[in-house]
């Protein structure tokens, strides 16, 4: 089948990639030319494993294009997906114009059916906003349908969900675009046996927000539990363990550490409050959620206060950029709130990450950027570990001990055995452990 998937960012482009390899031709879409010419020269505007193996197979083969104009992927295909971006409004509701902009541009070009899929996380009610959007600027009485498909990929993982995932959830109000969706997919419920999901649109879009909504809860609550352990003596990590194995709660998600970041979470859980807030419901368990969630920030921040006394010329070497390892997006990263702190506190920092440092470099420029470990902690006063690359886990203890100035680690992540640690003569901060 020929799709046409507009946004080629962390989801528009795994999502293409998917659905090239099983076999449809695919039609990438994005308004940024610059990263359309990069995907010409099979060159990836984002990392993710494997990707460029996946993107390069398939245009060789025939089946993925690329190009700038959405009029081209509107005469492509029957079935477009959008896949654009929906940042954080200036009040924490999801900024929907890229949806709504594509919207408008297919509903000017169309001229037959055409199936418009929301892949991008919206509100609820988004899908009947484009149906109103799209019936506006139609030229003609053309039929038309909008269904949501909400995308719950990973970053790290995002092809091996794409391709695996836990469920298709699909919001559909017409059998034709359900059987287009259903077709489109049979390939990947075929292989990896999960289950697709038919409800309604509003569910579907309901789906997405409520699931990000909860893990974040859940992150939050093993954060909030962490505070307690410190303050009683206990470990958060034996306390997650003893949870975890509850089938009723299960044990991811219950990692205690400096707080959830990325694109998703923050505005997800801030969108789902913002819109409860628009229907009338308080969502103070969110609003809960949000505060654990900055207050862990602030409670690492002041474990460095209280080590170094003053911060200022102090050397901090901080290992890890990306909110989360494999990855190299930095958008609501912890790093993003460290940072210009220990900078206006004056603090020499030196900053590590094996994949993220050039995106981070677009925000934050001219600051020391490193890419070998052992010299980014040389002489440091103290080493902050904000992500859990696999090379900052390890990372050789004694070596590490030996470059520093003064030995002192804040880890923000509970990678080390604070025992063990300690032994090598390390002072050690973690999160919720004696
Ligand atoms: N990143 C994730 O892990 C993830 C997971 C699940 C869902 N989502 C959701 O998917 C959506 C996309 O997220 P992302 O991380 O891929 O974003 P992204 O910023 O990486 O990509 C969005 C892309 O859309 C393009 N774009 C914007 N307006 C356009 C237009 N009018 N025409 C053509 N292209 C346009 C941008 O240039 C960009 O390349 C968001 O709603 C996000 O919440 C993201």
């Amino acid at each position: 089948m020929n799709i046409t998937v507009v946004g080629t960012g962390y989801v528009g482009l795994v999502t293409g990639t998917c659905f090239a390899d099983i076999g449809h031709n695919v039609m990438c879409v994005d308004n940024d030319a610059r990263k359309i010419d990069m995907l010409r020269k099979l060159k990836m505007p984002i990392y993710e494993e494997d990707l460029e193996d996946l993107v390069r197979k398939n245009v060789e083969a025939g089946r993925m294009h690329f190009s700038t104009s959405i009029n081209e992927g509107t005469d492509f295909a029957e079935v477009l997906f959008i896949a654009v971006g929906t940042p954080p409004g200036y009040r924490g509701q999801a900024n929907l114009s890229y949806v709504e902009q594509v919207g408008r541009q297919v509903a000017e070009h169309m001229t037959s059916y055409r199936l418009l899929v929301e892949k991008s996380t919206v509100p609820v009610n988004t899908g009947e906003q484009l149906k109103r959007t799209v019936t506006k600027y139609l030229r003609e009485d053309i039929p038309f349908d909008v269904a949501s498909n909400p995308e719950f990929l990973r970053e790290g993982t995002a092809l091996k969900d794409a391709f695996q995932p836990d469920r298709i959830v699909i919001g559909v109000e017409s059998e034709r675009a359900a059987s287009l969706l259903r077709n489109i997919y049979e390939p990947v419920v075929k292989r990896s046996g999960c289950e697709l999901l038919e409800m309604n649109m509003a569910s579907a879009e309901l789906t997405k927000h409520a699931s990000n909504s909860f893990l974040a809860t859940k992150i939050s609550f093993i954060n909030a539990v962490s505070r307690v352990c410190e303050l009683a003596g206990a470990n958060v990590e034996q306390v997650a363990h003893g949870m975890g194995l509850d089938h009723r709660i299960g044990s991811r998600f219950l990692n205690a550490g400096v707080g959830y970041g990325g694109s998703c979470f923050p505005k997800d859980v801030d969108a789902f409050v913002h819109l409860s807030d628009q229907l009338g419901y308080n969502f103070q368990l969110l609003r809960e959620v949000q505060k654990i969630n900055q207050a862990q920030r602030e409670h690492l921040m002041q474990k460095i206060q209280h080590e170094l006394w003053v911060i200022e010329n102090k050397t901090i070497a901080v290992l890890g950029l990306a909110f989360k390892p494999g990855t190299d997006d930095v958008r609501e990263a912890p790093s993003l709130y460290f940072i210009p702190q220990l900078l206006e506190a004056g603090a020499h920092l030196r900053l590590w990450d094996p994949i993220a440092s050039p995106k981070f470099e677009e925000i934050h420029p001219g600051l020391d950027y490193r890419t070998d470990i052992m010299d980014t902690v040389q002489g440091a006063d103290l080493v902050l570990i904000l992500t859990d690359w696999p090379e900052v886990r390890d990372i050789d203890l004694d070596k590490l001990k030996d470059a520093m100035r003064t030995p002192v680690m804040i880890d923000g992540r509970n990678i080390f055995d604070p025992k063990s640690v300690r032994e090598k003569g390390f002072t050690y901060y973690s999160v919720g452990r004696p």
